[in-house]
């Protein structure tokens, strides 16, 4: 495969590889300054972002190189009937490497099958987010300092929320990771989710509808948006959109070093006042999606930075 469509492509040393490159960008942004020059990176958006097109953008301009694309469906020829393989073989063209997020699940992966260059899924419909949970592992590795023995907590949408689904596949090859998953009932982990990666694997895992009660044993609490564009129908987004929200008050029974990540954008979730407790990391998680999708476009590209 020619890129990255799932996490689960990546073997846990190469993500112990990308981890380390991104620490080193982090600590040494010059090195990296030109890394890139001469290359191009197209990013096709036929869904809106702000996180994970622009980090994807800022690092190809911080590497050194250039970006092209388009960050809505309306003003690419898809509007006209282009199918995504005639649009990645002509991008294919311009860019060497190409970020494209698509409200189709599998869309990313049929470009990379067409494409000539490295195609990086940037999130396709419900399904994987793999940069994101790349984003989420450095964090988590820059905040606890491990993948293994961790009570993760997952909250809200676990149905459609795409990030979710690819950080549990990725946190389920460790030692010792137990999963609370924290929803509603009509938006509970899809049954491939549950079965093919917790059931099959022998994960620790419990489904809950209740936050406060898991809150004590929870090392990670990931938040998550219900996502309003996956319904068909409004009236079950109303009704099940503030079924959480993580307060001050609520936070008092967690443990002091706890992690509150969420892939972002918020809604209601988090209340803002949320974001002065030290255990809040979801904006440096943001921050550090910027840093990986560097170490990414690297590797895909096949360029070496000196020795770390
Ligand atoms: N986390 C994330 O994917 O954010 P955007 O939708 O803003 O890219």
């Amino acid at each position: 495969m020619n890129g990255l469509i799932d996490i689960m492509q990546l073997r846990t040393d190469e993500i112990d590889a990308l981890i380390k490159t991104a620490n080193d960008i982090i600590g040494n942004p010059q090195k990296y300054a030109q890394a890139c020059a001469g290359k191009k990176l197209a990013t096709l958006f036929f869904e809106p972002s702000t996180r994970t097109r622009l980090s994807f953008e800022a690092a190809m301009y911080e590497l050194g190189g250039h970006v092209l694309g388009f960050s809505e469906a309306a003003s690419s020829s898809s509007s006209k009937g282009e199918s995504v393989a005639d649009t990645v073989t002509v991008v294919g063209y311009y860019a060497d490497i190409i970020a494209m997020r698509h409200p189709k699940e599998g869309a990313p992966l049929v470009a990379a099958m067409k494409s000539s260059v490295p195609v990086i899924n940037a999130g396709d419909g419900g399904h994987n987010h793999p940069t994101q949970t790349l984003t989420d592992l450095l964090t988590i590795q820059r905040e606890k300092g491990r993948f293994d023995h961790l009570t993760v907590g997952l909250c809200g949408d676990l149905k459609f929320g795409r990030t979710v689904h690819s950080l549990i596949s990725a946190l389920s090859r460790y030692e010792k990771v137990k999963f609370v998953l924290i929803s509603p009932e009509e938006l509970v982990i899809p049954d491939y989710v549950r079965q093919e990666v917790l059931q099959k694997n022998n994960i620790d895992f419990v489904e809950t509808r209740d936050l406060e009660a898991a809150m004590p044993e929870l090392d990670i609490l990931y938040m998550t948006r219900v996502q309003r564009e996956r319904f068909f129908n409004e009236a079950d987004y109303i009704r099940l959109k503030d079924s959480y929200v993580l307060t001050v008050p609520k936070l008092q029974s967690a443990k002091s070093d706890l992690c509150v990540m969420h892939p972002l954008p918020r809604v209601n979730e988090i209340a803002v006042d949320v974001d002065d407790d030290p255990r809040a990391c979801y904006f440096k998680q943001a921050q550090n999606g910027k840093y990986i999708r560097m170490a990414l476009i690297l590797k895909l590209l096949g360029i070496e930075v000196d020795a770390q």
